[in-house]
């Protein structure tokens, strides 16, 4: 039995994906109150510890109202820019080597924010980390799944001259009340413009929202998924084919799904073979980056070695790297194993 520093010294070594992370859950009080000034945008806090006693949530709900609120703050593609920059800085020093971030272009959007600075911002900081850092990255745009489809298929109009940039489309924000179908359209239409897809399912939503997810989004992988351990058939099939989660176990503990990480299913979801990947969602507004997630879970679930094993293997399995680098960074996981 190692201890938990070793552990979590492991983790931080061990070469690995980030797959499941909102640029805007990265604005830390700070970054918030100095954007805020150069901005001159008016906030109701006056200090950082202000702004950190109002990051309480009692569900998801409660915490997208702080979320949107703290994101108007963002006004030009220079904001976006040093946001992913200082992400990608913690996401180095957490030893995090690929990187598919999600971000929110509707709620920039519909605050009368240009989609290209949004983008442009974002994707400039990227290629800086890359370079700089050595952390490949895929990006994921999000639709907001509490706004009108027709909102969210022009989203994907403005995305199409930067296809080459975004990757893959996501379905995020309030889940409950807001199901698969509604997205069907924008869906198919998103895969037929050479998007991967992905979706938040699970979250607040009990497990037959996951397997509408399946069914009608035809995902690449879930995010979040913690509700399916609820039904044994769904947890079948996701083993059968290799349908990966991106879950997100301080985050689950912060929105009340759990009491706490001892409660959450993670180490369960691996035992029984699901490929689940460990993920920070919003760090700065849920306590925690990545090597915080997998500390916790060291900790409160112990997870063994050979579980971080699977973790990182899992990481690059469900990432959009192309096929034959996949299997390149899982052999690179290997050789990290054989020789630690
Ligand atoms: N947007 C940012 N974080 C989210 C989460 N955890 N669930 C749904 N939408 C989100
Ligand atoms: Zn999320």
């Amino acid at each position: 039995m190692q201890d938990v520093a070793t552990l979590t010294g492991l983790a931080r070594r061990m070469p690995k994906a980030e797959l499941h992370l909102h640029l805007e859950g990265t604005l830390e009080p700070e970054m918030l109150l100095e954007f805020a000034e150069r901005n001159s945008v008016p906030v109701r806090f006056s200090s950082a510890e202000e702004v950190r006693r109002a990051y309480e949530f009692t569900d998801l709900q409660s915490f997208l109202d702080v979320y949107y609120e703290g994101s108007a703050v963002l006004r030009t593609a220079e904001d976006f820019h040093d946001l992913t920059a200082a992400y990608l800085d913690r996401a180095a020093a957490d030893g995090v080597r690929h990187l598919e971030p999600f971000f929110d272009p509707q709620a920039h959007t519909r605050r009368g924010l240009r989609f290209d600075d949004v983008i442009d911002g974002i994707v400039s900081a990227l290629r800086e980390g890359e370079r700089d850092l050595g952390i490949s990255w895929r990006l994921v745009m999000c639709f907001l799944r509490d706004l009108p489809a027709t909102d969210a298929i022009q989203t994907l109009g403005d995305a199409l001259p930067y296809r080459d940039a975004i990757t893959a489309v996501g379905l995020d924000s309030a889940e409950v009340g807001n199901p698969p179908e509604k997205f069907a359209g924008v869906f198919d239409l998103a895969r037929s413009e050479g998007f991967q897809t992905v979706s938040h399912a699970g979250e607040e939503g009990d497990a037959d929202h996951v397997r509408r997810t399946l069914d009608v989004l035809h995902v690449s992988r879930v995010d979040h998924g913690v509700s399916v351990m609820s039904d044994p058939d769904l947890v079948a099939r996701l083993v059968s084919e290799r349908m990966p989660l991106t879950v997100c176990p301080l985050s689950n503990v912060k929105l009340g799904g759990f009491a706490s990480v001892r409660d959450h299913p993670l180490r369960v979801m691996l035992d029984v073979g699901i490929v689940a990947t460990i993920n920070s969602d919003d760090p700065a507004y849920f306590g925690g980056y990545l090597l915080d997630n997998y500390r916790a879970a060291i900790d409160e679930l112990g997870l063994t070695r050979e579980h971080l094993h699977t973790l990182a293997r899992n990481s690059f399995e469900a990432s959009f790297l192309p096929a034959g680098e996949t299997d390149a960074r899982m052999a690179e996981v290997d050789a990290f194993f054989a020789q630690e």
